[in-house]
């Protein structure tokens, strides 16, 4: 059985497609079979951190959606073929898929003019999932609340919420576990990213982990501080692959345990 894992947040940048692509990274490495679905048709990104790009891009889930290839198609198998970057390498050989957004300005055109059959993503999901037995699937969601993250919270064993500590990211990350608690998703955590190391006393922690998990009833299971060298890599890379040593890669694995242990 494939556990499905999303990775949502309310506003954008929040820090998703790292998360989800180092997460994902990382459980590769544990032997696992992972796949990731990029579900932010609108602004598509994770493919980047795997090294995939205009050029490189064979094919895309928008291809399956409009009917002109199977899902199997769709999906890129990193570990065949993982970027000649450091940390992507270090994925060769192991059992991770990516079925990537398209980045052309058409299909992004056509898919926030039209929109597309959610329905047909889940049967197609439902069968990635089965055609390479995946033990995860890994989605990393458009921001906000629409019709695909319901769908998406609604098929999912774990919702990761992601939500740096901003007033304007907090309101809207309550809605959105309210609505996750009604689709009776089974485990929902919060991370918080992008913490300013300014806070990075532990007793501050301890303060910030209570007044969240007051305010959201669901625990926090991580907490990420702004990294300077994360907004130096500037996505090009995983970094929790790179640097293992890094308190953000520290913090990585550690999800990747709760993740695991779920
Ligand atoms: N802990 C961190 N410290 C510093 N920079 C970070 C951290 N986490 C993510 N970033 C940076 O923030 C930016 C946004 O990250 P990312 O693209 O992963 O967010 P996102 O939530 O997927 O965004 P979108 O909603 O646009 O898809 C990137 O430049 C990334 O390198
Ligand atoms: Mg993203």
């Amino acid at each position: 059985m494939t556990k499905i894992v999303s990775i949502h947040s309310f506003r954008g940048g929040t820090g998703k497609s790292n998360i989800t692509a180092n997460l994902a990274a990382q459980i590769a490495m544990q032997h696992k079979k992972v796949g990731i679905v990029d579900t932010d048709f609108a602004s598509p990104g994770i493919h980047v951190l795997f090294g995939l790009n205009a050029e490189n891009m064979t094919h895309c889930t928008n291809e399956f959606l409009r009917g002109k290839i199977s899902i199997s198609e769709a999906a890129f198998n990193i570990g065949e073929h993982p970027s000649p970057q450091n940390g992507c390498k270090r994925l060769t050989g192991k059992d991770i898929w990516l079925l990537p957004a398209s980045i052309s300005r058409d299909d992004i055109q056509d898919i926030l003019q039209f929109g597309y059959d959610v329905n047909e993503l889940n049967r197609g999901l439902t069968e990635f999932r089965k055609e390479k037995a995946l033990d995860y699937l890994f989605i990393d969601t458009h921001p906000g609340i629409q019709e695909e993250t319901l769908l998406a919270l609604a098929i999912s064993d774990i919702l990761l919420l992601i939500a740096r500590p901003d007033q304007q990211d907090m309101q809207g990350t309550s809605v959105v576990a309210d609505i996750a608690k009604d689709l009776d998703v089974p485990d929902i955590f919060l991370v918080v990213n992008k913490l300013s190391p300014k806070f990075d006393q532990d007793d501050a922690r301890k303060d910030i982990i209570t007044d969240l998990e007051k305010q959201f009833e669901i625990p926090v299971c991580n907490i990420f501080l702004l990294t300077h060298e994360l907004v130096e890599l500037g996505s090009a890379d995983l970094f929790s692959l790179l640097d293992e040593e890094h308190r953000f890669s520290k913090e990585i694995k550690k999800l990747s345990q709760i993740i695991l242990n779920t």
